[in-house]
């Protein structure tokens, strides 16, 4: 039998890997997980309940008890949540406490498709396809200004570039499970693709891996 088909897909915020990833997973017929929502919920439980984000222990704790119902939470999608989730992922026992759910993810017989910071790196070194995405902070910060705009939201693009910056050197600074490319990743830089390009691009490179 062959290895089951599975892809990372890693990157950067507001890179466009949730919707890369939606549309390779429809397209090669493999279920799908976001693991950022992961991170998400227990930014959200965290915060909800007044735990300081910083507070590593009362994190774990949350994450430790994370039920996967939560995950359904249409606030998670939020920008804020976004947030609070990266301010939760410098936590060692945070991240510790999430790895087996996406470790079975990503075994499944069926083969999967798994986006976040650190699949190819951590999660799933042997993922048969492995994508990085980017896109230059500035574009990322006009599309996630563009998408805050659309919901009705006011916003400012210079505070949403502010943030992706600090975003960026918070999730590549930590100290376990650092946003980076694997070495083996196919580097797919979206700054001049829309996102039919990035999926032409991204289908052409699991090919090739798959050649
Ligand atoms: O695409 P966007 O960055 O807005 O959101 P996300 O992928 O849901 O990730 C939110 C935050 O969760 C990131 O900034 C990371 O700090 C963290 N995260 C992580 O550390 N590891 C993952 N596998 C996924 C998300």
């Amino acid at each position: 039998m062959s290895r089951p088909l599975t892809i990372a897909i890693d990157g950067p915020a507001a890179a466009g890997k949730g919707t890369l990833a939606k549309r390779i997973a429809a397209r090669y017929g493999l279920p799908y997980l976001d693991t950022g929502l992961l991170y998400r919920a227990v930014g959200k439980l965290a915060f909800d309940a007044g735990v300081d984000l910083d507070d590593a222990a009362r994190a774990t704790d949350i994450a430790k008890r994370l039920e996967f119902s939560h995950l359904d939470d249409p606030a998670l999608r939020g920008h804020e949540a976004g947030e609070h989730a990266s301010r939760v992922a410098v936590h060692p026992g945070v991240r510790a406490a999430l790895v087996d759910f996406q470790r079975s993810f990503a075994g499944q017989h069926a083969g999967a498709v798994l986006d976040g910071r650190d699949i190819g790196t951590v999660i799933w070194p042997q993922a048969r396809v492995k994508i990085f995405v980017t896109a230059s902070a500035e574009v990322r910060a006009r599309r996630r200004t563009d998408e805050l705009l659309a919901k009705g939201r006011a916003v400012d693009y210079d505070r949403i570039l502010a943030e992706v910056k600090a975003r960026d050197e918070r999730d590549a600074g930590r100290t376990v499970a650092p946003l980076k490319a694997a070495d083996d990743a196919h580097l797919l830089d979206t700054s001049e693709l829309d996102i039919d390009g990035a999926f032409r691009a991204a289908c052409e490179a699991i090919e090739r891996s798959l050649a």
